[in-house]
């Protein structure tokens, strides 16, 4: 215990080294520059049990709370393997009747490179409605196709921290899963919006790129790059549709929002970069409106055309390739 606190002490005083520095310097704004490195971005997240307070699905349930409260704190180094956690018997249930639905409107709804991956998984034994798949064994299969990782954290973390990861081939996830009163609903990603909507995609070569492009150009970027990065980002692997299928996590992830895509019940745009630069996106309802591309590849040119001209790729110290 005593070598944890030691240990999180030491991070502190590097971040706030680093911080120190670069604001003495000037404008240069301190990235990681290896993998390692992103252990000492900050990972505090948003408290949307606080923000909510009793509109929070399960809030009245002490012993769901404090479990909660526990799978949220989280000190999870990049490089180390992913320890496996323990689900309460009563969140089996929500598992199995949320990826049953969720299943069957994939493979009505969802994009071909997402449907291929989500039956490899199930092939392969890594996911079922009968078990809440743990990060370990799913990293062994995304470490296999692509390289990507599932590091666990407390709650959406800021946008910059967010890119970094991805610069890295790092996806900052959930591993709580919702309340059983609300299987169909949850105020924040969760642990089936993570495996349901991101895993599948994060497995698929073209998709990882461009994931990764976009994090590649956040190194070290400047507050308002980041925020044209994070809205690249938000119309596509969150909220991104290809031809009339469904690419975007946010979407595959929630029933609800598959369904107003699936009847036709909101608009959805041609994917172009200005537009989409000038939309303001919401993380607590559905979208004001979607953007889709031809396919994935045509998102993925777009993007990078896109990145591009708001920021070229920029000569780093290493170049981030875990394969
Ligand atoms: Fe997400």
């Amino acid at each position: 215990m005593l070598a944890y606190c030691a240990l999180n002490q030491l991070k502190s005083s590097l971040r706030a080294l680093y911080t120190r520095k670069f604001s003495f310097i000037g404008q240069e704004i301190w990235y990681p520059s290896s993998r390692s490195e992103l252990d000492l971005i900050d990972k505090s997240y948003e408290d949307c049990v606080s923000r909510l307070g009793a509109s929070y699905p399960g809030y009245d349930d002490s012993s769901y709370m404090k479990w909660l409260k526990n799978t949220r704190n989280i000190d999870q180094s990049v490089d180390a393997d992913v320890t496996d956690i323990v689900y309460p018997s009563d969140t089996y249930q929500t598992w199995k009747i949320l990826y049953a639905r969720l299943r069957e409107l994939h493979l009505e709804c969802a994009c071909e490179e997402h449907k291929e991956n989500l039956r490899e998984l199930e092939q392969l034994g890594i996911y079922s409605p009968e078990k809440i798949p743990q990060f370990s064994l799913v990293n062994k299969y995304l470490n296999y196709k692509t390289g990507f990782k599932l590091v666990p954290c407390g709650g959406m973390i800021n946008p910059r921290s967010f890119l970094y990861g991805l610069a890295y081939k790092i996806f900052y996830s959930s591993r709580y899963i919702r309340h059983q009163s609300a299987v169909f609903y949850s105020p924040e990603p969760d642990v089936a919006h993570e495996l349901m909507g991101h895993v599948p995609l994060f497995a698929n070569n073209d998709f990882a790129e461009l994931s990764q492009s976009i994090g590649l150009r956040s190194l070290g970027a400047t507050e308002e790059e980041i925020e044209k990065l994070a809205k690249i980002y938000f119309y596509s692997v969150e909220f991104g549709i290809v031809g009339n299928q469904i690419l975007g996590a946010g979407i595959l992830g929630s029933c609800d929002e598959i369904a107003l895509i699936k009847n036709k019940k909101v608009e959805i745009k041609e994917w172009d970069l200005e537009k989409v630069l000038k939309s303001e996106f919401t993380l607590s309802d559905y979208q004001p409106g979607y953007y889709s591309a031809e396919s994935l590849l045509e998102m993925k040119r777009l993007i990078k055309e896109g990145i591009d001209f708001i920021r070229p790729m920029q000569p780093l110290k290493r170049i981030p390739v875990y394969l």
